[in-house]
């Protein structure tokens, strides 16, 4: 059976590049890495979950473009982004003697994606790469857009670069082998478009969500099409997050603050925090009269459909109280000289970014989804 094969181009003027989506594109992954090259040998970094599943078919689709490739593999989890392996990662590339006009090639999550990003962006002063998401979250978010970073005791993310792929092949196939809570969690994302700037997105989400998750092909690869779309048209209008691009955080100041406070493990993944995040963004925009009480409950109700964690009580285990939770936000990076900017709703796809929210009515619905 034939599936489609999508295309959304983000266009940054001399950094533009093609995100390309589709079913069984490993196995012909040199028909797009090859025009981008300047000798037939790439250096691709990938993890001890994704190298073992995928990378004999990713090897075979560049092998019949005529490209050679060496890897090297990272211990797979968000622990591995930090200064050791991005070291690590960096010295192995320098082994390889990968040169300024070489490709790097990121194989795997929203881990190795942003770590391998940020070897790129720093390599040399910078060699280009080829993101190859194998994650739904990574497909729909942080593959695409040029963030790339690693962590520090401080915080996620808190030491990177803007740094954008030469060229994003997002491999549905691949999701396929994902676990169905990662694959949840990376719908947290997706469904963040929807919210976020596309109420007919998430119509459609409402809809075809159920079939999607349950493994329909064409589905997904739409899903995967519209979120790209919507991130790329994003990223144009403010490719450094100096506006627009915050509202790609709605879900994501509540989001950090729990997942902060269950110690960033698999108590609460990202993409689960980013859903309950949503909700909690919702409850709080209709508390303050900015949307009405309907939207909440509707968002609540896709998520559960879905069988996601949807509520703060879902989380398992001891959670700090709101003052507790309420500091945890504040260290998130979107404060600016001392304010916390939310991203607030008029309405499902309506999201906009103020810094104008009482921190009470915060606070009052933190305790009420704490008591719940
Ligand atoms: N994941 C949010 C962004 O790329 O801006």
């Amino acid at each position: 059976m034939t599936h489609p094969h999508e295309t959304v181009d983000v266009a940054l003027g001399e950094r533009s590049y093609r995100i390309e989506i589709g079913n069984g594109l490993l196995g012909k992954s040199g028909e797009w890495v090859a025009p981008l090259l300047t000798r037939p040998k790439v250096a691709v970094v990938t993890d001890d979950t994704v190298g073992p599943l995928h990378l004999g078919t990713l090897r075979a689709g560049l092998s019949a473009s005529g490209i050679e490739m060496v890897h090297h593999t990272l211990p797979s989890g968000e622990a591995t982004k930090c200064w050791e392996y991005l070291t690590e990662t960096v010295e192995w590339l320098l082994e390889q003697k990968v040169e300024r006009g070489d490709m790097v090639v990121a194989f795997g999550g929203g881990v190795i994606g942003d770590l391998v990003g940020f070897a790129a962006a720093t390599l040399r002063r910078g060699v280009r790469f080829v993101q190859i998401p194998t994650s739904l979250l990574a497909q729909v978010d942080s593959s695409v857009g040029g963030k790339t970073a690693i962590n520090s005791t401080h915080g996620k993310n808190l030491i990177g670069a803007f740094h954008q792929p030469s060229l994003v092949l997002a491999d549905v196939a691949v999701l396929g082998t994902l676990t169905e809570r990662d694959f949840l969690a990376g719908y947290g994302e997706v469904v963040k478009y929807g919210l976020l700037g596309d109420a007919a997105f998430f119509d459609w989400l409402e809809v075809n969500a159920p079939i999607l998750a349950a493994g329909d092909i064409d589905k997904r690869i739409e899903a995967v099409r519209w979120s790209c779309q919507m991130k790329a048209d994003i990223v144009e209008r403010d490719e450094t997050e100096k506006g627009d691009r915050a509202l790609l955080n709605l879900g994501h100041t509540f989001g950090h603050a729990l997942e902060a406070a269950t110690g960033y493990s698999d108590r609460l993944l990202h993409g689960e925090g980013v859903a309950i995040g949503c909700a909690l963004a919702f409850e709080v925009s209709s508390r303050l009269g900015l949307c009405s009480q309907e939207a909440p409950s509707r968002v609540r109700a896709h998520l559960k459909d879905m069988g996601m964690k949807t509520d703060v009580s879902d989380i398992e285990g001891n959670l700090p109280d709101a003052n507790g939770l309420l500091a945890l936000m504040g260290q998130d990076k979107k404060v600016t000289q001392g304010t916390l900017n939310y991203i607030m709703t008029r309405g499902i796809g309506d999201a906009f970014v103020t810094s104008d929210v009482d921190s009470d009515v915060v606070k009052a619905v933190l305790s009420d989804a704490l008591a719940s």
